[in-house]
């Protein structure tokens, strides 16, 4: 690994091993990877290895390894997570009115969630660096992820989750992986402040997206999307933000590829906010040079966050890819995700900021309506199904679609489905 990669500080010229224990420079700014040389791997190469079916390298992941973290295959820990869908709809064209759109689902995943991505490198840099146990403070997917991914390979697994504040599929999938839960009082933002002291009083391996090796994995995001449009870039790549980490990862894949002679143009990167959850949006909307924290609250749970951790990386791709940061509301929000719905494709509410953050961009006139954009999807609809249910079982909503009680009675149901069938 020496020979191929090295940690950089973001801001300042000092350097690290790979192998460095901890996730910040001494001037206190996050490190990120750097690449020795120039790494080797072919289209061709890419395509084989989808479709080779005894290799590890079938994972959406690891067929980009060299374009990450070019482990041997004896030392990854995968669940051949990746190989997430590119769909086009025409309900959600017509809904943002942007005829070149294409939806990557990363709900597809095998927890669910996009967080599978960065998961299996960094759970694989945990292996190998000889951890015996990881933890995370999470909204609820990275958790999801990281319980199934210690699970999967024999580590102990502490999640810290804001009581009360995480849908109940999230947690469900933490207790079930068998991830020892810690439900905090406070938010996500105290959940991180306290695991990463815990990380390092008790020599555990922390697995949030400050962690640089999880942003190596999600890059596979951008790669995969290259793969699947033939290496052709779209004008605009559109997705939540959170803590951060996602656009930081799609961001210096496009640029690493550019740097390699793989692509020739960068996309432009738009992030979406929920209006209660914006301080990246303030600040790229200011001329303010540092991000003021906030208490977030929006019920799209996964990306309240207040203090996002990666900002500073991912205002250096807004700024250097010409992006956007917006904002949308809460009924903003439903109103799209009872479209990604209702279009057969389904994603959990902070995905569908995505949609909802299209829209208004596009009715801005920033996105224009002949421009290629993809659309991230984060999560799975089956995430937060309480909320499903609540979205549909609200009366005053024009969208609601209740259940219909009935009795066991074929002449009361035949009624009814006569009725319905017009
Ligand atoms: N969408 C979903 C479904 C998420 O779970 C998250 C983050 C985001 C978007 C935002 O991504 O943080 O990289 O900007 N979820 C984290 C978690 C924070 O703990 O699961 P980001």
């Amino acid at each position: 690994m020496s020979k191929k990669i090295r940690l950089d500080c973001i801001s300042c010229d000092k350097t690290y091993s790979y192998d460095y224990k901890s996730f910040f420079c001494d001037c206190g700014d996050l490190l990120k990877v750097s690449f020795l040389k120039k790494p080797n791997l072919s289209k061709e190469q890419i395509n084989a290895r989808s479709t080779n079916f005894s290799s590890k390298c079938q994972s959406g992941v690891w067929r980009f390894k060299e374009w990450h973290l070019d482990l041997d295959e004896s030392s990854i820990c995968t669940r051949l997570e990746g190989n997430t869908n590119l769909y086009q709809s025409d309900l959600l064209s017509k809904y943002t009115r942007v005829a070149n759109l294409r939806i990557k689902h990363e709900g597809e995943n095998p927890s669910g969630s996009f967080k599978d991505r960065g998961m299996t490198t960094a759970i694989s840099m945990a292996k190998l660096l000889g951890y015996k146990a990881v933890a995370c403070a999470s909204t609820g997917n990275t958790s999801a992820s990281m319980a199934s991914y210690a699970a999967s390979c024999g580590l102990k697994a502490f999640v810290f989750i804001p009581d009360g504040k995480i849908s109940f599929g999230k947690l469900s999938q933490s207790l079930a992986y068998g991830a020892h839960t810690l439900q905090i009082q406070g938010n996500f933002d105290d959940a991180l402040t306290l695991v990463q002291d815990l990380c390092q009083k008790k020599g555990i391996y922390l697995l949030n997206s400050l962690n640089p090796y999880r942003i190596e994995g999600q890059k596979t995001i951008f790669f995969e999307l290259m793969q699947q449009l033939n290496f052709e870039v779209p004008d605009w790549i559109i997705l939540p933000g959170g803590n951060l980490g996602n656009v930081s990862a799609l961001g210096k894949a496009a640029f690493e590829l550019k740097e390699w002679g793989i692509i020739d143009k960068i996309p432009r990167f738009a992030v979406v906010q929920a209006k209660g959850a914006n301080p990246f949006y303030l600040l790229m909307s200011t001329e303010s040079d540092s991000l003021t924290p906030m208490i977030p609250e929006t019920m799209a749970s996964a990306i309240r966050i207040g203090n996002p951790v990666s900002w500073k990386k991912a205002q250096k791709v807004i700024l250097n890819s010409n992006g956007y940061v917006t904002q949308v509301t809460e009924q903003e929000i439903m109103d799209a995700k009872t479209m990604v719905d209702r279009s057969g494709i389904g994603a959990e509410p902070a995905s569908c900021c995505s949609i909802a953050g299209l829209k208004k961009l596009q009715s801005q006139g920033i996105i224009k309506t002949n421009e290629s954009v993809v659309a991230i999807l984060t999560g799975h609809v089956l995430k937060d199904p309480d909320n499903n249910v609540k979205i549909h079982t609200d009366v005053n909503s024009d969208l609601c679609n209740n259940a219909v009680k009935l009795s066991n009675d074929m002449g009361e149901i035949e009624g009814v489905i006569d009725g319905l069938l017009g």
